[in-house]
């Protein structure tokens, strides 16, 4: 099976090509700190080709959910040591996914600050969750080009951290409507200074963002994931495929490692206009980096992404979230532990670390 055998990703080998892709679990403390379970969480994974973080905060503004770890305190870097070294130890591989959550927050969880965004744009048709329960989101503040600014330093900052930390890189998430993706979509962006109007404009932060992680922690470190046709978060764009196909060509002209595509989700049906083409063929095969795909894979649709030859890896969230012992599985044509929703985030060790492994 291809999807077990080795592969190179930057300056990164693989020992399979099935990596762990990125999934907010809300198990920090107060301050952002990750403890001894996800030290053992990640480490029971480390037979991933790969481990991507849950999404990590890059500094306190970035602020959405509570409990959610972050990567700018000399403690929060300190409790990320341990996770990376127990990986490396197990002899996995893992890479931080940094995070800005933008207009994805309630100031509930932000000493009483509204959140940022591109416009004053609220989230409409969800909800948010927060530490006291679920709540409308709030009308956010406009960002502004200093603030834009301090954010893409903030960005850099944390790649440095994580780096320090012993991560074997970064991950931009500029999917699932947080603040990167929020400035892609007219649902969220109506700017009208650099930031705003043209595709150039939409992308530039993004871009700014990675030329600053390249910049600051080299590109064979550094990656991206993208969701062109996820409206989570309240993502609606007029024309999605000219808004990624301008974004994946201004990424394609830069050096960095890989591009993480996630297509799709039955979960989440994308607004009536979007194309019903499948992203791997139309964006996977733009973009002149390796591709990771994602969402929605099993053993047999992920072998034959592999083989279709525009993936280079794939990345399994719930899978591995419930399957600590994923590849193992997959060689032995194994059953699976399904996931359980009701633990997926927040609470403690049930639902975490205790997903059997296989002849336990
Ligand atoms: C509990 C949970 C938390 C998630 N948190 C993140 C996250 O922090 N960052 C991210 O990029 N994607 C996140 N995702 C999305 C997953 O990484 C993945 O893209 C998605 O689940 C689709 O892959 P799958 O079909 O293999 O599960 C999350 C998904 C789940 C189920």
């Amino acid at each position: 099976m291809k999807l077990l055998e080795k592969t190179q990703l930057g300056n990164l080998t693989l020992k399979n090509k099935m990596a762990m892709s990125a999934m907010t679990r809300s198990r920090a403390d107060i301050n952002g700190l990750v403890g001894e379970s996800t030290v053992a969480y990640y480490t029971q994974r480390a037979s991933a080709g790969l481990i991507f973080t849950e999404a990590i905060r890059i500094s306190e503004e970035a602020t959405g959910s509570p409990f959610t770890p972050g990567i700018f305190t000399e403690e929060q870097i300190e409790a990320w040591k341990k996770v990376t070294k127990s990986v490396h130890d197990k002899g996995g591989l893992i890479i931080a996914q940094l995070w800005h959550t933008g207009r994805a927050g309630h100031s509930i969880d932000r000493n009483g600050k509204l959140p940022l965004a591109p416009s004053s744009l609220p989230i409409n048709g969800m909800q948010h969750f927060t530490s006291q329960g679920m709540k409308d989101y709030e009308v956010p503040k406009e960002i502004t080009v200093e603030e834009i600014k301090q954010t893409v330093k903030d960005f850099g900052q944390a790649a440095k951290n994580a780096i320090d930390a012993g991560f074997d890189g970064v991950e931009l998430h500029a999917a699932n409507g947080y603040l990167p993706n929020q400035f892609l979509a007219e649902s969220s962006n109506q700017r009208t200074d650099d930031y705003g109007g043209t595709y150039a404009n939409k992308s530039r932060f993004i871009i700014e963002v990675m030329n600053e992680l390249i910049g600051t922690v080299g590109g064979e470190k550094v990656g991206i994931k993208i969701s062109p046709f996820h409206p989570y978060g309240d993502m609606v764009m007029d024309n999605p495929v000219d808004t990624y196909t301008h974004l994946i060509m201004e990424l394609n002209k830069l050096d960095f490692a890989y591009v993480e595509l996630m297509r799709r989700s039955p979960y989440f049906p994308s607004p009536a206009h979007y194309p019903a083409i499948d992203e791997m063929q139309l964006f996977g095969k733009m973009i002149k980096k390796p591709v990771i795909a994602n969402t929605g894979y099993d053993k047999t649709s992920a072998e034959a992404e592999i083989e279709n030859g525009i993936a280079q890896v794939v990345s399994f969230g719930t899978m591995f979230l419930a399957n600590p012992d994923l590849p193992r599985r997959f060689e032995l044509n194994a059953s699976l532990n399904e996931p359980d929703r009701a633990t997926m985030f927040g609470g403690g060790d049930q639902g975490y670390i205790d997903y059997p492994f296989l002849n336990e």
